[in-house]
């Protein structure tokens, strides 16, 4: 449970402070079926980044902080850790991450929508987002936007996967080429998309002089060569798996992914599975 100074969520009020435009991409696919379970089945793990991000945040005064992409809350949980007396909303636009959001931590601020589309009248200390700029396509005007929404001396805060050169990618990428499925999976990895330092660097660069970037492989011990799979098919690999229907192909195409990349994943003396994961970290502080 969360301290006591909360801020009550009503409908009038969100209504009233922050927009959503809607005027998405033709052909946009919506990938809002998440599954909250399978995605915090490994919630130890995805909560790390977010207390590493969070201790990088040096900002004199907190009070106010948005976590864009919250999911079912954990990063919101760190932040309420780190920020005990902030104001701190949780934008998602999954329904269902939201609702776990809210049953977890009832006390909390949740708000539905696209993070694409997001204005707000009101401005933050800390717009933090933790694994969650990979899935959107228009990165640079998301960076400028959210940036926007900066009051003087505060800080964005993001990180964001950098898997596309690990061996599970690299298979997932391989298997959806094999004939069987390149009809069906073409374009189901543009669902979500690394950018490299640089391209960060280069569009923060336009907005603030102080920036601080940095990468870190966390090394997950895994319990099998299984629980890789559960672990991307709760995030990474599920756009390719919710164009397969029925559970026989959809376990012939995970063990397809599974055979390709097991061997790049020893089987350590004790069983488990060494599963390193790269990630992009970058705290921009808007100096103007
Ligand atoms: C991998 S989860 C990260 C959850 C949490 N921040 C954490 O640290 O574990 C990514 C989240 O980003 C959300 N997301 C993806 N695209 C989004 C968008 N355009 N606007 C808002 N949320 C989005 C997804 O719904 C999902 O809950």
């Amino acid at each position: 449970m969360w301290g006591k100074h909360r801020m009550v969520w009503t409908t009038k009020g969100l209504e009233k402070s922050h927009r959503f435009h809607h005027h998405g991409k033709e052909g946009e696919k919506k990938l809002d079926n998440w599954n909250p379970a399978g995605y915090l089945k490994f919630e130890y793990e995805r909560t790390l980044p977010s207390r590493d991000l969070a201790a990088h945040v040096r900002v004199e005064q907190v009070h106010n902080i948005i976590d864009i992409g919250c999911g079912p809350g954990n990063s919101t949980k760190v932040l309420r850790d780190t920020w005990p007396h902030a104001r701190i909303l949780g934008l998602d636009s999954s329904e269902q991450m939201i609702a776990k959001a809210r049953a977890t931590y009832p006390e909390g601020e949740w708000i539905v929508g696209d993070a694409q589309r997001w204005s707000s009248r009101d401005r933050f200390d800390v717009v933090f987002s933790n694994a969650a700029l990979q899935w959107m396509s228009d990165r640079a005007q998301v960076l400028t936007n959210l940036f926007r929404h900066l009051n003087v001396g505060g800080a964005l805060a993001v990180q964001v996967p950098l898997i596309g050169d690990s061996p599970l990618h690299r298979a997932l990428a391989a298997v959806s080429q094999y004939d069987e499925w390149e009809k069906l999976l073409r374009g189901a990895g543009l669902n979500r998309t690394d950018y490299d330092d640089s391209f960060y660097y280069g569009h923060l660069s336009t907005l603030t002089t102080r920036i601080e970037m940095w990468i870190t492989t966390y090394l997950h011990i895994m319990e099998s060569h299984q629980a890789i799979i559960d672990w991307y098919s709760s995030t990474g690999m599920r756009p390719y798996l919710e164009r397969i229907s029925g559970d026989e192909r959809r376990s012939t195409f995970v063990n397809q992914v599974l055979e390709l990349c097991s061997p790049e994943y020893p089987i350590q003396p004790n069983g488990k599975v060494i599963f390193p994961f790269k990630r992009l970290f970058f705290v921009a502080w808007n100096d103007t």
